[in-house]
């Protein structure tokens, strides 16, 4: 059979601390030398796409909007994502897919899909807590907003539900971590949970 590695995907709302988790995990795998990306980002084409998105101050269609992620997406996969887990090595993304179906999908309404060409990821870490404390966060760090981070608090609770709901529906693959509870018990029930897809992999 052809060598695998592992896919860690890591979603959250907005100062979820999905980012600070995603760096941590990546910290502790060192020795296996894994490959951590942001989304949207991770290649040339993707930043500059998610310069477009998120700092430009264009009126963006909410379709055209799924339609810049997903292409952010699929050059990072082709670039990124699918040759490093052919050669086994552990990617960590720091939001994936699930992102667009979460804020395209739950928040703004439009009709999404899953493409065949998107790899799975193997295990999803969802960073749940309140919404208006992750963005409170986010001003508490005196950075600027981008084009999402200015959306109403409505929608970003309905970016949240749509969250829970893939979740229930995806048991097998989420794992749902209370994003309230101290940074290190977090990263160490992420390690609970990877320790036994860890072991079944190749060194
Ligand atoms: P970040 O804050 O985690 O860097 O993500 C950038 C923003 O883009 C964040 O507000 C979530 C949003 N986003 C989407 O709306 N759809 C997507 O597919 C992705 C990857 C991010």
């Amino acid at each position: 059979m052809a060598k695998r590695g592992l896919f860690i995907t890591f979603e959250g709302t907005e100062g979820s601390g999905k980012t600070t988790q995603a760096e941590l995990l990546a910290e502790w795998l060192q020795r296996r030398d894994p490959v951590l990306v942001r989304e949207p980002g991770g290649t040339e084409l993707s930043e500059q796409i998610r310069d477009v998105l998120l700092y430009k101050g264009l009126d963006i269609d909410a379709e055209a909007e799924m339609y810049l992620f997903m292409a952010a997406r699929r050059q990072l996969i082709a670039e990124v994502i699918t040759p490093a887990l052919a050669h086994g090595q552990v990617v960590i993304a720091d939001r994936y897919h699930d992102s667009t179906l979460a804020y395209q999908g739950g928040g703004r309404g439009v009709p999404t899909v899953w493409p065949s060409t998107f790899p799975h990821p193997d295990i999803t870490f969802l960073l749940e807590g309140p919404v208006e404390a992750g963005l409170g966060r986010h001003e508490g760090a005196g950075k600027s907003k981008d084009r999402m981070e200015r959306e109403s608090i409505e929608f970003h609770r309905k970016v949240a539900e749509a969250y829970g709901r893939l979740a229930a529906a995806d048991p097998k693959r989420f794992v749902r971590l209370d994003a309230t509870g101290s940074r290190d018990k977090i990263h160490l029930e992420v390690r609970d949970r990877l320790e036994p897809l860890l072991e079944g992999m190749m060194d």
